[in-house]
């Protein structure tokens, strides 16, 4: 039998080619900016008035129990765990809004009509959340 070299080289590419897209699907799977997996915990008191208020104006764009959207990411994410992100980097993204740095969505809008005291409520919503999903505190490091 005769070896045709240039053939031979040339199927090699093609099964490499395939290969590497069959490789990508299966990568693209756990893609960071798809909705996450949200187990709802029994809420305080406090937290279900921050979920009516997190339903009322972030959920448009964080999504329903903070799982994210097309429009915006997961809050139920590890890089929102509180030593990433203080409480107090939520009062901010409210009060200031937030530019695009951690995803590709886009500049968050300030939401000036929230009132702070359901910012506040927002807050223990979505660390309870985080919590029921085992995202607690981690300092943060660069
Ligand atoms: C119009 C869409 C939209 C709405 C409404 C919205 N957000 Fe966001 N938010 C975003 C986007 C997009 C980002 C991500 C920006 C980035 O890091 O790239 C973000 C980021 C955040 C962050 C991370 C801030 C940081 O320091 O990185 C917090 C916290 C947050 N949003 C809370 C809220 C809360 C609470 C509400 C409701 C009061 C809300 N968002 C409403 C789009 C939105």
């Amino acid at each position: 039998m005769k070896f045709n070299a240039p053939a031979l080289f040339v199927t090699g590419f093609l099964v490499l080619g395939v290969g590497l897209i069959f490789w990508n699907m299966g990568n693209s799977s756990n893609n960071e900016n798809a909705p996450v997996m949200v187990q709802v915990p029994d809420f305080s008191l406090k937290a279900k008035r921050g979920e009516a208020a997190f339903n009322a104006t972030c959920a448009q764009c964080h999504g329903e129990n903070g799982a994210g959207t097309d429009q915006g990411p997961p809050l139920v994410h590890d890089i929102y765990n509180p030593g990433h992100h203080a409480d107090e980097a939520i009062r901010r993204a409210v009060s200031l809004g937030v530019r695009r740095h951690h995803w590709p969505y886009g500049d968050m809008p300030r939401q000036e009509h929230v009132k702070p005291s359901e910012v506040e409520a927002i807050i223990v919503y979505i660390r309870e959340l985080q919590a029921a999903n085992g995202i607690i505190y981690k300092p943060h490091q660069m």
